[in-house]
């Protein structure tokens, strides 16, 4: 059975931050084992990064869990960086969760859903890449012919594939705000030429990559967002999750059809029911029926059967 894991309490580990779906600590120093200890880590350095089961909604983050999601999460977030790591440095160190604990915490209810984690410098935009028109990059095509400031054919169709994928960037929006898409001429003015370069080349590479495993298997990646940061030598790594059905568009290749939204494997189901709601989509956000919880857990699960072979229960 999975375990389930509204919010993270670990005394003794310094709380870092609380976002919507991950809590993230600090490793004190003594904590870290030897061996994985490079001279010069102080407090800090790295970080236990927990995933709950916590689901955001129009980024209001309701007040259910979907037990055993911060697993499934954390699990495929593993699978594509172990997968990726030729193409790119993560942000995980292989120190095994259950050494940074503290005393008293039952192992099993973090081994599967928490990472150790090299603390980075989050690079301050969210690097998204598009293979096919939907969402945000839908609207603003529809309005303005472009995404991103790229400009795209014309009489392109809802849910299209792009003639190439494409790097959107967006702005990564403080609580209870919206992110919002860039052009690439603003993200060289907040992060310099040399650095969004490297983001963009690495973001689409990825994607590239991701996208054929995924058709190999029946799934279409539309589209996804992806977290960098840099360490102190400036070297670029991929951070936080990694082509999670949270963090990017999976569609099942059998549904697809030029000219609507094909069903996703991600909130969806959450989102749709939320539509048939009287409700503001601010904060407080409502009770979900048990139906809606279950029918959500198993869309998370099926995608992590389908990419990773992984069996939760
Ligand atoms: N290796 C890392 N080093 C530093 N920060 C990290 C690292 N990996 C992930 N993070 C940060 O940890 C947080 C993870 O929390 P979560 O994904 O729940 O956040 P969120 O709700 O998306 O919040 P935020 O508004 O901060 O993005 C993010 O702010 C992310 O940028
Ligand atoms: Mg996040």
């Amino acid at each position: 059975m999975p375990t389930t894991l509204l919010q993270a309490d670990l005394p003794g580990l310094n709380l870092r931050h609380r976002g919507k779906v991950r809590d993230v600590f600090e490793i004190p120093r003594g904590r870290l084992p030897a061996d994985a200890q490079p001279g010069a880590a102080s407090n800090g350095d790295y970080l236990l990064i927990v995933a709950t089961d916590r689901l955001s909604a129009f980024d209001v983050v309701l007040p259910d869990p979907i037990p055993g999601k911060g697993e499934m999460l954390c699990q495929i977030s593993n699978f594509w960086f172990d997968r990726t790591a030729h193409l790119m440095p993560n942000h995980l160190t292989g120190i095994e969760v259950a050494s940074v604990l503290p005393e008293g915490v039952d192992p099993a209810l973090y081994a599967r859903r928490a990472v150790v984690a090299k603390r980075l410098k989050p690079v301050p935009v969210e690097a998204i890449a598009r293979g096919y028109l939907i969402g945000s990059g839908w609207k603003d095509y529809q309005r303005t012919g472009k995404v991103s400031g790229i400009v795209l054919p014309d009489g392109l169709q809802q849910a299209q594939q792009l003639p190439e994928p494409i790097f959107t960037p967006s702005t990564k929006a403080a609580v209870g705000e919206h992110d919002q898409n860039i052009d690439f001429d603003a993200m060289v003015r907040s992060v310099g030429g040399e650095l969004a370069e490297r983001v963009r080349d690495a973001t689409l590479r990825l994607y590239a990559f991701a996208a054929e495993y995924a058709a190999a298997r029946g799934i279409l990646l539309a589209d996804t967002k992806f977290e960098f940061g840099t360490d102190a030598d400036g070297r670029l790594y991929i951070m936080d999750e990694m082509l999670t059905p949270d963090s990017s568009r999976y569609w099942p290749a059998d549904q697809y059809r030029v000219g609507s939204s094909p069903p996703s494997y991600d909130k969806q189901i959450v989102r749709d029911y939320l539509e048939t709601l009287d409700w503001d989509k601010t904060a407080p956000g409502p009770v979900l029926p048990a139906e809606v919880i279950e029918r959500t857990r198993a869309r998370y699960a099926e995608v992590l059967h389908k990419l990773a072979g992984i069996t939760i229960d």
